[in-house]
């Protein structure tokens, strides 16, 4: 057992030539909200896969719920993907279901008799909390992209899942939405302070959110810590990374 949620101890990753992870190190205590920045393709969606078995490290240890999960099967992997839901960009909503059906799904089919009771009142309550309660009776192809995200994030919640990990919840939307989805999860986090994992190259989004941030560089971790470590870092490239985004003031101003 780990006293940590989630916990990666020296995790390497190849696909053939392509070294993507290589001793990455990191753990989130229960409870925490995780973000994990980096550049395109430097192996952020693939550390979430990892996490939910949907891909196997070639060495190291991974930590899910406190228990190493390497060499597990499918079937023990079904029950983590209950525990800890993903929230994938696309929304991986059902297309002939509606907002609200979408949303029941999961409830429904846990088939728990005093919860079908409850269903009902669960799937209002998210679809107010989400601010999707407009769209119930819609079908997914008539919403925008981020208010699909909306959904398919009260859909993860409506499974109940001790922890919840978000792929870019707030890249290919305008920046409205991307605002707003943004506040959603921090709403989401305040309320509920599940153990959650977001994966943004959202820098606004990732103050709001992280208790601690793992920034990848070229599959290593340059840096784990606390937001403010990472605005106190004397690291060029973080520095340069934050200045990009104005959070810390200009190189040139700071020399
Ligand atoms: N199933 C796979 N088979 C082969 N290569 C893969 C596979 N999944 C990911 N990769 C490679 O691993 C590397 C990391 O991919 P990953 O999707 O984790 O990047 P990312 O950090 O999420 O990037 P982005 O910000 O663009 O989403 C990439 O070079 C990608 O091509
Ligand atoms: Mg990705």
């Amino acid at each position: 057992m780990s006293e940590h949620y989630f916990e990666f101890r020296n995790v390497f990753k190849a696909f053939d030539d392509n070294e993507v992870l290589k001793d990455v190190s990191f753990f989130v205590n229960q409870g925490e909200t995780a973000v994990i920045m980096g550049r395109s393709g430097v192996g952020k969606s693939v550390s979430l896969k990892l996490l939910l078995g949907f891909l196997q490290p070639d060495s190291g240890q991974i930590i899910v719920a406190g228990k190493d999960v390497a060499g597990w099967t499918e079937k023990q992997f079904s029950e983590t993907r209950r525990r800890v839901t993903m929230v994938f960009q696309s929304g991986a909503l059902f297309d002939s279901l509606t907002v609200k059906e979408n949303i029941a799904f999961p409830v429904e089919t846990r088939g728990v008799a005093e919860e079908q009771e409850k269903a009902e009142q669960t799937v209002g309550e998210l679809m107010k909390m989400l601010e999707v309660e407009q769209y119930a009776n819609q079908l997914p192809s008539d919403l925008g992209t981020g208010t699909k995200r909306a959904v398919a994030i009260a859909r993860a919640l409506a499974e109940n899942p001790d922890a919840i990990l978000y792929d870019e919840p707030t890249t290919m939307v305008d920046p409205i939405m991307a605002a707003h989805v943004g506040d959603l999860i921090v709403k989401l986090k305040k309320q509920f302070k599940k153990t959650s994992i977001v994966v943004t190259h959202d820098t606004h989004l990732g103050r709001k959110l992280a208790d601690r941030v793992i920034f990848l560089v070229e599959g290593r971790v340059a840096f784990f810590g606390t937001w403010q470590e990472l605005e106190n870092s004397q690291d060029p490239f973080l520095r340069n990374f934050l200045a990009q985004d104005e959070l810390i003031p200009a190189l040139d101003a700071t020399a």
